[in-house]
């Protein structure tokens, strides 16, 4: 299935007014993640750091949910609590229907993990460390190469299979660290700023990817500090800042509220969402948070 932007605002399905209500009982929707009251404060010897302060969140299976927010907002935080990867200070979270705190090993087989720093072996080629992924998951030699052809395909590297990847460009090696997460088939697929750092082409080919990879039934946690990404991709996106959910809704319903409390014309931007939610300046946004085309 074709996504286009159009469509992917029609596919969203929790009406707004969810937001403050218990999000586990959203009726006859089944829901990929659920996040109750998620705190997360590190404690250091300079002191405590309260950097997720109650974030509630509920993504339907099949979405692609946009997690926005400036640098230091608590994306990475939340993306590590809701991925077994960090404890959570205080609060509940359900990912695949599982609960985090309690089955975390369970929570590991249903997701997939792409995190800000990719770990690649420069010495592998693209398809020796698909391969060994598969492996390392239980696979067949037989049905690891087959795994890792169908998976160089999705992510359109089979060119480059047989190259080392420290001749990878950056975006190359973004769509081969996509690839490696999918490798077990998960449910849902965490990308904690998959584009941050790449060149526009690079991003619109990982957009394209990240397309492909959720039109094949995965649903896509995604974090992101660039609007126009949220904007494109996600059915549905929430605005963190300084630790709390400061909006969420589709890209249209967000500036459609905006557009009635301001009753302004022309319709407002998601920048302009992004800008009344947060407080932020447009001279502070072009540091911190950023569109795609600059
Ligand atoms: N390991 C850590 N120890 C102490 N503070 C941290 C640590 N990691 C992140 N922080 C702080 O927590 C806040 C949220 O960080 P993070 O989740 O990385 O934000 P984001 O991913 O949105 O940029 C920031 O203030 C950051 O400085
Ligand atoms: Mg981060």
């Amino acid at each position: 299935m074709e996504l286009d932007a159009g469509v992917a605002t029609e596919r969203a399905v929790v009406p707004q007014q969810e937001m403050s209500q218990d999000r586990s009982s959203v009726p006859g929707m089944k829901l990929a993640v659920e996040a109750q009251g998620l705190v997360k404060q590190y404690r250091g010897r300079s002191g405590t750091v309260d950097a997720v302060r109650g974030v509630g969140l509920a993504v339907a299976a099949g979405e692609v949910f946009g997690f926005l927010g400036p640098n230091g907002a608590g994306k990475s935080t939340t993306v590590r609590m809701l991925t077994t990867l960090m404890s959570i200070t205080s609060g509940t979270a359900r990912v695949a229907g599982v609960d985090v705190m309690a089955e975390p090993d369970a929570v590991r087989r249903r997701i997939g993990v792409a995190l800000q720093e990719a770990g690649l072996d420069p010495r592998q080629t693209g398809r020796e460390l698909l391969v060994l992924q598969a492996r390392l998951f239980g696979s067949s030699s037989g049905q690891a190469s087959a795994k890792a052809q169908e998976l160089l395909e999705l992510v359109d590297l089979v060119d480059a299979a047989d190259r080392r990847i420290k001749g990878y460009s950056g975006g190359m090696k973004r769509r081969l660290d996509l690839a490696s997460a999918l490798v077990h088939e998960p449910e849902v697929l965490f990308l904690d700023e998959p584009t941050t750092g790449l060149d526009p082409a690079s991003r619109l080919t990982v957009w394209d990817e990240v397309r492909r990879i959720n039109a094949r039934g995965t649903t896509v946690f995604l974090t992101t500090q660039y609007l126009e990404e949220a904007d494109q991709l996600c059915n549905r996106i929430a605005i963190i800042d300084g630790g709390r959910i400061v909006r969420e809704g589709t890209p249209g319903q967000l500036k459609g509220d905006l557009q009635r409390r301001r009753a302004t014309a022309p319709p407002p931007t998601l920048e302009e969402v992004f800008l009344d939610a947060t407080g932020r300046t447009r001279e502070r946004v072009a540091g911190d948070v950023k569109g795609v085309s600059e």
